[in-house]
């Protein structure tokens, strides 16, 4: 883990500062270099596969898979569920790169890290971006296994990638948020959805650091301020797609209720098995999507 700001001998976060700051045009092209010259293609649609998410990955035709040690300026991923590689191909029909494994804040890395190869995807042709999350519901009338359509998000992890110089070769300095999951690409989703005859919920994902889950008093106040679903990842990786002009479409597995409204405690085990649950359905409407993003 090198150049990000965790300083694990004090066991605090390092001021975000212009050193820290590894989301460096040279670190994003050398990364971008790599996978550029591994895959030999450039990919239009760029894929996130969250926990549980990632076996997308395993239908793409003839396979090009990069592991994130690999690339130059890649961290690697540590949680469970999560590969850490980058695989890239055709699926049906369209060139892709997905990332399986992510990177998370509350595994130590920056934000700038957390966000680096979004930015490489980018650099390497990437247009469109679809990111997938396991979500807690807090929204209600949700239920486990539920897929929701990310239609806005609240970064309730204050971080920002774009903290720092401005690359004006990459986006502006103060981007516009108010399409930040396409509005376009989420009627496709929506009607994908219908075509198909499975229920789509829409809502707002919340994004906080974690690790540990929220507190229900926490869950209320979200579900107060418009929080349909909450989750420790995407937030940052969306504001730097959007940065670099690329349209996004998020969806959200609902893996469990979150804290405090069933009377259970929550575990990674509840949102692993969610998601084992739900991935046919996941992966029927991501499938059927994908050839209709143009
Ligand atoms: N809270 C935060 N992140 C999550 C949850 C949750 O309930 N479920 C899956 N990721």
């Amino acid at each position: 883990m090198k150049n990000n700001e965790y300083d694990g001998e004090n066991g605090e976060m390092r001021e975000m500062g212009q050193q820290s700051n590894v989301a460096s045009a040279a670190n994003i092209q050398e990364a971008a270099a790599v996978i550029r010259e591994r895959i030999g293609f450039e990919p239009e649609i760029g894929l996130v596969l969250g926990s549980g998410l990632g076996m997308l990955a395993d239908l793409i035709e003839q396979p090009i898979v990069i592991p994130y040690s690999d690339i130059p300026h890649f961290p690697v991923s540590t949680v469970e569920g999560h590969a850490g590689e980058l695989v890239a191909g055709q699926i049906k029909g369209k060139p892709v790169v997905m990332m399986k494994g992510r990177f998370h804040l509350y595994e130590g890395y920056s934000v700038y890290e957390v966000t680096l190869p979004i930015r490489a995807m980018k650099a390497i042709g990437v247009q469109k971006l679809v990111v997938t999350n396991a979500a807690g519901g807090i929204n209600l009338s949700y239920k486990p296994g539920d897929l929701m359509l990310i239609r806005d998000h609240i970064n309730f992890t204050f971080r920002n990638p774009l903290i720092g110089p401005n690359d004006n070769e990459l986006g502006v300095r103060f981007p516009d948020m108010s399409e930040a999951y396409s509005a376009r690409l989420r009627g496709i989703a929506q009607s994908t959805a219908k075509e198909l005859g499975l229920p789509l919920q829409e809502g707002v994902y919340v994004g906080l650091l974690g690790p540990s889950y929220e507190t229900p008093a926490e869950i209320r106040m979200m579900r107060t301020i418009g929080a349909d679903a909450v989750g420790m990842s995407t937030v940052a990786e969306v504001i730097a797609a959007r940065h670099a002009g690329i349209e996004v479409l998020g969806i959200s597995c609902i893996s469990n209720m979150a804290a405090g409204i069933l009377d259970q405690p929550l575990s990674h085990e509840e949102v692993m098995d969610t998601t084992e649950k739900v991935k046919e359905t996941f992966l029927r409407l991501v499938l059927t999507i994908l050839p209709k993003l143009d």
